[in-house]
């Protein structure tokens, strides 16, 4: 975040209590919440194994609520047995059989209302067809879809059989598709012959192809949705229509009970070094997740229309539209396609079509939106609208306040809910119908949640103002169990800094006077674009992939729009960059990565700042990138003269 931005953060004491109406309205009140909190604090475990039986469905009670004797390597409710299916379908159809579980508005415009009893009919017959092509229990299938219900079906058929998905967004290049299929050693992919996003044609399965014509080893069927009607290669033996292998498959099937911590999915994310981690969640501490915080932080009950912008693709996806709306047997809206196409209104349409009543987006949207004018979102009634949500990254006061006044008419709480693809769920938010709010401040952490700030020599830091590690002091159900294959890593990553009970998340915060968090941003090097995680690493690696580059080194500087953009320095192997070579070395990160990790700026040099013992100073690059004045210490520095260079060579 830009140092100017973080001011204007800090200079923020606007605060907004819940609308009285609001609170009158909600489903949990105000003294509901302060038993919550109350409770947890009293007896963590005991807490959340009252949670557990309330909110989820057992097919077998547990006896162990939290088994901590391998820390950092927690289990919940470990004797229990559930199927995670079974609590966001079945135990609906009893009351709410034709209930809409999903209202689907495709790209064009088409619109499909899904029942619980159909989405439960749907995932049956494609979970009795992966059975069919021999996915049995504790088998990876890696979805590779884009934003429609079939992606839903398809996780939740995985979840009924006890099968493990893991779902890569469909904006992935070949090769960071390959790179998955490989880690999760993945038995099926299931893809589409492509869609339409903003009007374009996405090809994923010719992208699919291609990660498989170069290892995927463990692949042995590939599922292939008809969706773009687009021409598609299917090869004899390996690919299999989706229509084909649902074909006479019964509406029915027994679920799988499986232990409460059977692995429920893998979720690649980005680190600190080149290779994505695998973040495993379980399968009941998850889902308890999903359920409680959209019941509390959202207060979604069985009137309200929610409705996630994300793509399931994504952690936010993945608990704010295929588990918790779900398991909350709520009505949902799930959308296709992009925010700005046919018109920057789509959104706001969207909210008056299906009177939309919980709207959870994330700020890079905002800000693109609120770009465009006031116009477009006064075309629209959105009365309909209650609650609204952000996530992802920091979301600066001024969108913030857009955010309240012109979308949500200032009737409407919202929630800036701080989480992460590792926590599995929201951790630190305000709770609409409780918490008043300030701009830009994620609030407090939700109940059975111990968050706190500390020092690098483990001390809490209690100054407002005053940064530090953000760290989460006690396991909570819904957390991350291990990355896929490779527990060292999980413990070192997470676990590493202080000791094997204290979780730190990556970010740093800070206090405000009301004790309030505030987010600053990563402490590894890790950047956020348009709410997307992205290892600096991961994207100098593809650099130096190309035959042209010898070294390269990627920072982040701060964009109106996509809250940081990528910049490169790029040390070429010979001669002198130009423009033509920037561009393709551009889209060669888009082609090795996706669209997404795009560097927005490449800038040649013919070394890079380093100290004396080799390591790149990033710090340095940093204050280039963003036009700032060098302050820093450059005394070790082994090649001073290269700064001028640097900062002269912005384009
Ligand atoms: O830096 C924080 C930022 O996004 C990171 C998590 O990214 P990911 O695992 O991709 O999950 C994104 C969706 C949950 C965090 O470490 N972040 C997430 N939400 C916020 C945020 N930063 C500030 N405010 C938020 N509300």
């Amino acid at each position: 975040m830009a140092d100017n931005k973080i001011e204007s953060v800090l200079k923020e004491h606007r605060v907004f209590e819940p609308p009285r109406q609001f609170v009158e309205d909600a489903a949990i009140k105000p003294a509901d919440v302060e038993a919550l909190y109350s409770a947890a604090e009293a007896d963590h475990e005991g807490f959340w194994a009252d949670q557990a039986r309330k909110h989820l469905d057992w097919h077998q009670d547990f006896s162990t609520t939290l088994d901590d004797t391998n820390a950092p390597f927690f289990k919940w409710f470990t004797d229990g047995k559930i199927n995670v299916s079974y609590n966001c379908l079945d135990r609906h159809l009893s009351a709410k059989a034709d209930k809409t579980a999903i209202i689907f508005e495709a790209d064009d415009g088409n619109v499909e209302h899904i029942s619980y009893a159909d989405l439960h009919a749907r995932v049956c017959r494609f979970a009795n067809a992966l059975k069919a092509q021999g996915l049995a229990k504790g088998d990876r299938a890696v979805i590779y879809l884009p934003n429609v219900p079939e992606a839903t079906v398809a996780m939740l058929a995985c979840a009924r059989i006890g099968a493990i998905h893991s779902v890569v967004f469909g904006g992935f290049s070949a090769p960071s598709l390959r790179d998955r299929i490989d880690d999760a050693e993945a038995k099926m992919l299931i893809t589409a012959d492509g869609n339409y996003r903003g009007g374009k044609l996405i090809p994923l399965k010719e992208v699919a192809d291609k990660a498989l014509s170069e290892g995927c080893e463990s692949i042995e069927s590939v599922v292939v949705l008809k969706r773009s009607g687009a021409d598609v290669e299917m090869r004899d033996g390996r690919d299999i229509w989706w229509h084909d292998v649902v074909d006479g498959q019964p509406a029915d099937c027994e679920p799988e009970w499986v232990d409460a911590e059977h692995p429920l999915f893998i979720l690649y994310t980005s680190g600190s070094t080149g290779k994505p981690k695998g973040i495993q969640h379980a399968s009941a501490g998850y889902l308890l997740g999903a359920v409680t915080t959209c019941r509390w932080v959202f207060d979604l009950g069985d009137d309200d229309v929610f409705w996630c912008t994300a793509d399931v693709g994504w952690i936010t996806g993945h608990t704010y539209i295929t588990y918790g709306p779900t398991a909350c047997g709520a009505t949902q809206v799930m959308f296709e396609g992009v925010p700005t196409y046919p018109e920057p209104d789509r959104f706001w349409k969207m909210v008056d079509t299906h009177q939309v009543t919980i709207f959870y987006t994330a700020p890079t949207a905002i800000r693109a939106l609120m770009k465009h004018g006031d116009e477009y979102p006064q075309r629209h009634a959105l009365d309909s609208l209650r609650v609204l949500g952000t996530v992802g990254e920091p979301i600066n006061p001024e969108a913030w306040m857009w955010y309240r006044q012109v979308i949500g008419k200032e009737r409407c709480p919202i929630v800036d809910t701080w989480w992460q693809t590792e926590t599995g769920a929201h951790m630190i938010t305000p709770i609409a119908s409780y918490t008043p709010t300030t701009p830009g401040s994620v609030t407090h952490a939700l109940p059975g949640i111990e968050a706190d700030i500390l020092d690098e020599s483990g001390e809490r830091v209690t100054d407002a103002g005053a940064g530090g590690v953000l760290v989460i002091k006690k396991p909570w159900p819904y957390m991350l169990r291990t990355i896929w294959g490779d527990p060292d890593r999980y413990k070192e990553t997470y676990f590493g800094m202080y000791d094997a009970h204290t979780y730190v998340a990556g970010d740093s915060a800070q206090r405000d006077e009301k004790g309030y968090f505030r987010i600053l941003g990563r402490i590894d090097d890790v950047v956020n674009v348009s709410g997307h995680r992205l290892g600096t690493m991961e994207v100098e690696s593809a650099l130096v992939a190309h035959e042209a580059v010898a070294e390269a080194a990627v920072v982040s500087r701060p964009h109106d729009v996509k809250g940081e953009a990528i910049v490169a320095f790029i040390i070429l192997k010979d001669g002198e960059g130009d423009e033509q070579l920037a561009s393709d070395l551009r889209n060669w990160v888009s082609e090795q990565l996706g669209a997404i990790a795009k560097p927005e700026e490449i800038r040649f040099a013919d070394g890079l700042p380093k100290t004396r013992s080799g390591k790149i100073m990033r710090r340095l690059l940093r204050t280039v990138a963003r036009g700032d004045e060098v302050t820093q210490d450059v005394s070790t520095l082994e090649n001073p003269q290269i700064l001028d260079q640097l900062q002269a060579k912005g384009t």
